[in-house]
């Protein structure tokens, strides 16, 4: 499966990524809003190779793609497109980009290509992504690709025992 926008192509992860994804996927800063991280090299290996089984399901339901800068022919982050189920038409959008690459609004170009793969592929009907309150940069993204915040829920994540707040988007096929 491979996907591929103006800048970027989208790929399934090969055992090989853990380098370029181990170099913002080790930055503490980079995982502040997250529930995982910072990873350890054994937490990157383990996430390759997570992606790695969900891709050989059948029928695949759960896109993890690899995000490549094609001029540089290089990993410079990830999306994810995941159905809740096998059978679900719903599915949950998430995004990666190296802080080295951020701000070129490559999150939004990677996302966009996943929500259209979703409606027309896999023709789901909703797709919703999540982020911690504070996490400015991603529910921009979400804004930028005209997704609606509908949700805003207390004490849905907790990240080093502090217990915090999260939005959650959600667009529509019809949208
Ligand atoms: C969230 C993330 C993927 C965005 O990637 P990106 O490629 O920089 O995203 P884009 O360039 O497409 O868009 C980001 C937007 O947020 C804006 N932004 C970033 N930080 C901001 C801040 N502190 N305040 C206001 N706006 C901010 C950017 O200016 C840009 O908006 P613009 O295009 O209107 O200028 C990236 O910050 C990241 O990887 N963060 C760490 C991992 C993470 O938190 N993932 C999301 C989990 S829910």
């Amino acid at each position: 499966m491979k996907l591929e926008t103006q800048r970027l192509i989208l790929r399934e992860y090969v055992p090989e990524d853990w380098e370029a994804v181990h170099v913002y996927g080790s930055v503490p800063e980079f995982s502040q809003y997250e529930m995982w991280g910072p990873n350890t090299l054994e937490d990157t290996k383990s996430f390759i190779a997570e992606t790695i089984t969900q891709s050989q399901a059948t029928p695949q339901y759960q896109f993890n793609f690899a995000v490549h800068l094609k001029s540089e022919d290089y990993l410079i982050g990830g999306c994810g497109i995941r159905r809740v189920t096998q059978e679900s038409n719903i599915a949950n959008l998430g995004w990666a980009i190296n802080p080295k690459y951020q701000g070129k609004g490559f999150a939004t170009e990677a996302a966009k290509a996943s929500i259209d793969f979703g409606f027309n592929e896999l023709n789901l009907a909703l797709i919703y992504a999540t982020c911690d309150t504070r996490n400015i940069a991603s529910y921009k993204v979400m804004d930028k690709l005209g997704m609606k915040r509908v949700g805003h829920m207390i004490g849905d994540r907790k990240i080093d025992g502090v217990i915090l707040d999260s939005y959650r988007y959600e667009i529509l096929s019809s949208q």
